[in-house]
């Protein structure tokens, strides 16, 4: 489905994402975790084609066979939106305050599929149907600050997914949302994605949230994949130095269950800060950070693959597959 090889991403001479391999199978859902400043939301731009105008970027994306870095801007355009749905952090920014919700979707319908009308606005009801939103049919007619976040992220989701989109991008979805609606909008995503076996791209910087909402996950830091793999190898079977030290910093990784106790605990960090860009050292780029570091870490790890795409660089891993 999604096939990344040597993502680089410079802006101002500086090389802030090299994502060298990193793969999304079709109809799974893979989680981009990090700390603050880590590369997640570069790398899911970058991806979606909506880096800054000042960004350089090289390597391939190849989406279903295409290299999205070799599209040109048309091309592209028939792609963003409805082969690749996006949902970002604030559902209050990403909404036209001015614009009534029925017309917020059905412009999105209109942008991305071939109805017309009459369909238009069946598909409308559908798709607030769909992400739960209650009595669609007078919710259309309101703004988007007569909705709580909650319901604008809904929104924001519906518009998302018209064009049924085989891979959705979703940054941060419910970080401006309260504990119990988060909840909520993230059990929404993982039924949408089975039901429609649609791939997700899900950016979190919360390990836990990671572990409720996907199947794979990789740990990213100074814009690097640190590790890959399954959720539960990389969560309960770290190799990467950087990965173990995000979990030791947030102990009582709950599973399934206990996932709404765990939601309103904030997450630690790890000791010393994220670098800022140009600023991290050579060789491993948490060395400087790392209780584990020895003198090969001067050298840039080389990448260990283990069963089922389990990959980490560290020159010091820790624990055994
Ligand atoms: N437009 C920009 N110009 C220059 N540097 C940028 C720009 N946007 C982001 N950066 C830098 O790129 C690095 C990665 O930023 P990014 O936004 O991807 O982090 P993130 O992992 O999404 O963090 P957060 O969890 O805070 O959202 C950071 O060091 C940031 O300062
Ligand atoms: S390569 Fe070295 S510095 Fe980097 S995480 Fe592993 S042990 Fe730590
Ligand atoms: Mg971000």
């Amino acid at each position: 489905m999604l096939e990344i090889r040597d993502l680089r991403v410079h802006i101002d001479g500086h090389e802030i994402i090299h994502i060298d391999e990193l793969d999304l199978p079709p109809g799974a859902r893979l989680g981009l975790v990090g700390e603050s400043g880590s590369g997640k939301t570069m790398t899911a731009k970058a991806i979606a084609g909506l880096l800054p105008a000042e960004a350089k970027v090289s390597g391939t994306v190849r989406f279903d066979g295409n290299d999205l870095l070799a599209l040109n801007d048309a091309q592209f355009a028939r792609i963003r939106g409805k082969r690749i749905g996006f949902v970002f952090q604030d559902p209050a920014r990403s909404l036209n305050p001015m614009m009534r919700i029925g017309r917020q979707v059905s412009e999105a319908i209109r942008l991305h599929t071939d109805l017309k009308g009459r369909a238009i606005t069946d598909k409308v009801v559908e798709l607030l149907t769909q992400v739960q939103l209650p009595d669609p049919a007078s919710l259309v007619r309101r703004y988007p600050h007569q909705l709580s976040g909650g319901q604008q992220q809904r929104v924001m989701i519906a518009a998302a997914i018209a064009a049924d989109p085989e891979l959705l991008i979703a940054d941060e979805p419910t970080t401006a949302l309260d504990v119990t609606v988060q909840a909520e909008i993230l059990r929404l995503l993982i039924s949408l994605s089975e039901e429609r076996q649609m791939s997700v791209l899900f950016v979190s910087h919360d390990l836990g949230v990671i572990r409720y909402v996907c199947d794979r996950v990789a740990v990213i830091y100074g814009g690097h994949v640190a590790e890959t793999g399954s959720v539960d190898d990389v969560i309960d079977r770290p190799r990467h130095r950087y990965t173990s030290a995000l979990l030791a910093a947030n102990p009582g990784m709950p599973k399934d269950d206990d996932f709404a106790a765990f939601m309103g605990q904030r997450l630690h960090t790890i000791p010393g800060s994220v670098p800022a860009v140009g600023r991290f050292p050579s060789g491993c780029r948490f060395r400087n950070r790392c209780g584990h570091a020895s003198a090969a870490c001067a050298s840039i790890p080389s990448p260990v693959t283990g069963a089922d795409g389990h990959r980490y660089s560290c020159w010091n891993p820790g624990g055994e597959d």
